[in-house]
């Protein structure tokens, strides 16, 4: 971005207009305070923010790319969350600046798919709103939206999703809170087609997506998780990674990622989303059994790999091709 950098990379950006896009769920405007134009992102981008509490926080663009002047962000008030997206939704007001990152990518989109099914769950529509903006400027392709919420008043982006030149494209469907009156994609997946499918959404959603497509060509499917994929389970335990190249033997605690103690202990891996879905932190496992989390690996390779940004161990070591 324009203008001095912070320390960290980030640089003041301005909140122009908020707007409540459904219950418990607000949108935010930024734009650079001097008004110049922003750093280019690509459909599927999200941005760090330092929220007013301090916390560090990543969110999808969910504008058009086109636009040079804005970044439109949504956030859903999370009561279970860890006091993030609170901070955003109750403490920030227009006018005020938040730090932020330039955009990133780690659910990149094919713009030469010859078709697009697009399956979002809740928030989980953010990244997917800024792919369909974008289809305007990509030569002609079909697609569709499943998007699943649990009531007309938590749906985000309906009045835009229920635009008269998106008839026919957009299907919205709302569970009430009841397991047995969600949709089945499997008539959707059922055929392999050719189609590009991006889901974010829930971990129940995207699980489901990845049973129901497990005979489509592994890079048509493309997912993204809004959760943060590396918060520690109850039954989690600490454990012992072995560096077979380095010969260097490291402690992984609760509440920590082999990745972050990996980083700490200065080995430097890829990463990119963090969450277990774009594959960026692919790394060789020799020894030991990985307790697999993320949504990337197949069947036939999680003996021998493993994404070291959310995956654990449950054997007492893993031994790292690293
Ligand atoms: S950083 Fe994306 S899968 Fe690990």
């Amino acid at each position: 971005m324009e203008g001095p950098a912070t320390p960290d990379g980030m640089t003041p950006l301005r909140i122009a207009h908020v707007r409540d896009v459904a219950e418990g769920i607000r949108s935010f405007e930024l734009v650079h305070p001097d008004g110049a134009q922003l750093p280019v992102f690509t459909p599927g981008s999200h941005i760090k923010i330092r929220v007013p509490n301090g916390a560090i926080r990543k969110y999808s663009l969910c504008n058009d790319p086109a636009e040079r002047g804005r970044y439109v962000i949504a956030v859903k008030r999370d009561e279970r969350g860890q006091g993030g997206s609170i901070s955003l939704v109750d403490d920030a007001r227009v006018g005020d600046t938040l730090l932020a990152s330039v955009p990133e990518n780690a659910f990149p989109f094919v713009e030469t798919a010859p078709s697009y099914i697009f399956i979002a769950g809740g928030i989980g529509i953010t990244p997917i709103m800024s792919m369909i903006a974008s289809m305007g400027e990509l030569p002609a392709a079909p697609w569709k939206l499943y998007y699943f919420t649990r009531s007309p008043e938590t749906t985000a982006f309906l009045e835009e999703l229920n635009a008269p030149e998106l008839r026919g494209r957009v299907h919205v469907h709302h569970d009430h809170g009841d397991p047995a009156a969600s949709f089945d994609l499997w008539p959707v997946l059922e055929r392999s087609s050719g189609a590009h499918v991006y889901c974010c959404g829930p971990q129940g959603l995207m699980d489901a997506v990845r049973d129901m497509s497990g005979h489509w060509p592994h890079s048509n499917i493309h997912f993204e998780s809004f959760a943060d994929g590396s918060r520690p389970r109850p039954d989690d335990t600490p454990f012992v990674v072995q560096l077979a190249k380095s010969g260097r033997s490291l402690e992984v605690p609760v509440g920590k990622s082999i990745l972050d103690v990996l980083r700490e202990s200065g080995c430097d891996v890829a990463s990119s989303c963090e969450s277990g879905t774009c594959g960026s932190c692919r790394t060789g496992l020799l020894a030991g059994e990985a307790d697999h989390r993320d949504m990337v690996l197949m069947p036939e390779e999680m003996e021998s790999q493993i994404m070291v940004c959310v995956s654990r161990a449950r054997s007492a070591e893993l031994v790292l091709d690293l």
